[in-house]
């Protein structure tokens, strides 16, 4: 019973919003181009972005109090348009209808999508524009596919200011929708260039999220690339904030102009009320929310070498036992510190080139995994038009992204960025320096791990033989695992190594 009760709530509700719209202006039921549910700061701004490139929204909130707040102050004056319900809501938008979900991931997306299915008709699309795992959006694909519905899953780049000017959009799903969300999409993303939009089709499934995950975990990379180069500028050159802030702003005129290096120029800069810099008084304690971690379990799972990210990663987790490192501080020693003897611009320059050349090493392996995905789920994915993507509207956008999407138009089929002649040469342009930096930061005892791990993996990348000859033989020694020869890979032998082994060969477990 009160179930119908607020059932018929609802209608009355949806009626007398209707008669009310119909007094007030003589427009048709369906006036509105898409909805977007979800009104918090990022919902309000993708409302306001779509507003203002002519798209008429319907906003929906389950407060349906933040509706009408939303439509008496940030939307006031818009061509925006509330609803009271979810049925007010679809029985005002065009068809094919346009429902994009902002809610928080995990059950509330569900919850939503069950909710409209009975609303919706079919070809009508539902979008989720929230962080959600990459799994749920394929999941969520696959059933309403059974419903005849359209179902996209787009990463949203870019922060509260992004979607509101311009954010950088990775929308991936059924590619049916493609065409009906196309030109809302690329009016509202970021642009670059000569007006290119950072918004391109990805690929299936949960394509668009994946993506937006990797790009997750690169932007991790790419700040504890710079926390180093600070630790070094800092530490072994024993440079004040204002000088260090200058270097960053001097680089950001170079091949490493981005927006991460530009807001490290600024918070280098920045003072307190006091007339101190504040940097050096925040807690050295680093904090995530998990999406590069996720990314790392990703590169785990499918066996790429995504090794950079991961240690970004782990250098957070580090960071953060603060305590303990305090206590640890007093009792474990670091190498004798002698003064930094050398050239100081040239090791400045040193520094640039380290960074540089360990930022192609994470992009190149962000791009591994990206096609080990790809092929781990059948998703035909445009690597170019990811960089492209990536250019602007995000955290990780950079000058350097056109360089890659560049690499990848030349060559669709490029196996790892690495071999694109240009980023072949800027590595090698990098080398020594890059060898330079690690090996004096170890020796003054700075903890560099992605600049050691990008090193690390450059030189295993360009090996041609590695000691893994060793490891199989050891594997086959102690456990029959059996290894192939070099002079005929494909087939798999095992060594009697001790004179008692048995002759059969290991299948019940992998070590
Ligand atoms: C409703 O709006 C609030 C912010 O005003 C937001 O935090 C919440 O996620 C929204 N929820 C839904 C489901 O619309
Ligand atoms: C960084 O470079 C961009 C242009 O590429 C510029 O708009 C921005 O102001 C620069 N930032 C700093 C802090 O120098
Ligand atoms: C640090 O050392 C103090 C004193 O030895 C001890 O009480 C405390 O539990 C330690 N903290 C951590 C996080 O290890
Ligand atoms: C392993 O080698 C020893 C000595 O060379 C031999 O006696 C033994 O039979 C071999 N074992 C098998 C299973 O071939």
């Amino acid at each position: 019973m009160r179930k119908f009760s607020s059932d018929g709530v609802a209608v009355v509700k949806t009626l007398f919003a209707s008669v009310v719209l119909r007094r007030n202006q003589p427009l048709t039921m369906a006036q509105a181009d898409i909805a977007l549910i979800g009104l918090a700061v990022m919902g309000q701004n993708l409302i306001l972005n779509m507003n203002d490139h002519g798209f008429v929204v319907c906003a929906f909130n389950r407060t349906v109090s933040k509706v009408h707040d939303f439509l008496n102050n940030e939307a006031k004056g818009t061509k925006v348009i509330g609803a009271e319900s979810l049925e007010d809501m679809v029985s005002k938008l065009k068809k094919p209808r346009r429902i994009i979900l902002l809610v928080k991931a995990g059950q509330a997306v569900d919850d939503f999508i069950d909710k409209l299915v009975p609303l919706l008709d079919s070809g009508d699309i539902i979008i989720d524009g929230g962080n959600s795992e990459y799994r749920d959006t394929t999941r969520r694909c696959k059933s309403l596919q059974e419903k005849k519905l359209l179902f996209v899953g787009s990463g949203v780049s870019g922060g509260e200011e992004g979607a509101r000017y311009g954010p950088s959009l990775m929308p991936g799903g059924h590619k049916e929708a493609w065409p009906h969300i196309k030109d809302i999409f690329q009016s509202i993303a970021a642009k670059v260039g000569t007006g290119e939009p950072c918004c391109d089709w990805v690929g299936d499934e949960g394509a668009g999220h994946f993506v937006k995950m990797v790009h997750n975990g690169i932007e991790y990379g790419d700040m504890q690339l710079i926390c180093e180069a600070y630790h070094l500028m800092k530490d072994v050159l024993c440079m004040d904030h204002d000088e260090m802030a200058q270097v960053f702003e001097e680089w950001n005129k170079t091949e490493l102009d981005s927006f991460l290096i530009e807001i490290t120029a600024n918070i280098l800069k920045f003072k307190d009320a006091d007339g101190t810099h504040l940097l050096p008084k925040i807690r050295d304690s680093a904090g995530q929310k998990g999406t590069g971690k996720w990314t790392a379990i990703s590169a785990l799972e499918y066996g790429t070498p995504v090794t950079l990210i991961g240690e970004a990663v782990f250098a957070r987790c580090l960071s953060s036992l603060k305590e303990e490192r305090v206590n640890a501080s007093r009792s474990l020693a670091g190498p004798q510190r002698v003064k930094f003897s050398g050239n100081k611009a040239q090791f400045l320059e040193d520094i640039k080139k380290a960074l540089y050349a360990s930022k192609i090493i994470s992009y190149a392996q962000g791009f591994m995994l990206l096609r080990q995905a790809a092929l781990e789920f059948g998703w035909s994915l445009n690597y170019g038009a990811i960089a492209l993507m990536w250019r602007g509207g995000c955290i990780i956008r950079s000058v350097f992204l056109g360089k890659i999407k560049e690499a990848f138009d030349q060559n669709p089929e490029l196996q790892n960025l690495l071999l694109d002649d240009f980023f072949c040469k800027a590595v090698q342009d990098c080398q020594e320096s890059w060898r330079r930096v690690v090996s004096t930061g170890v020796q003054q005892g700075i903890p560099m791990p992605c600049f050691t791990t990008a090193l690390s993996f450059y030189d295993g990348y360009r090996h041609e033989m590695l000691p893994a000859n060793l490891l199989q033989a050891q594997r086959d020694y102690f456990g029959a695992h059996t290894y192939e020869l070099l002079s005929n890979p494909g087939k798999f032998i095992h060594t009697n190594w001790t004179g008692h082994g048995g002759k059969v060969s290991s299948s019940s477990y992998n070590a």
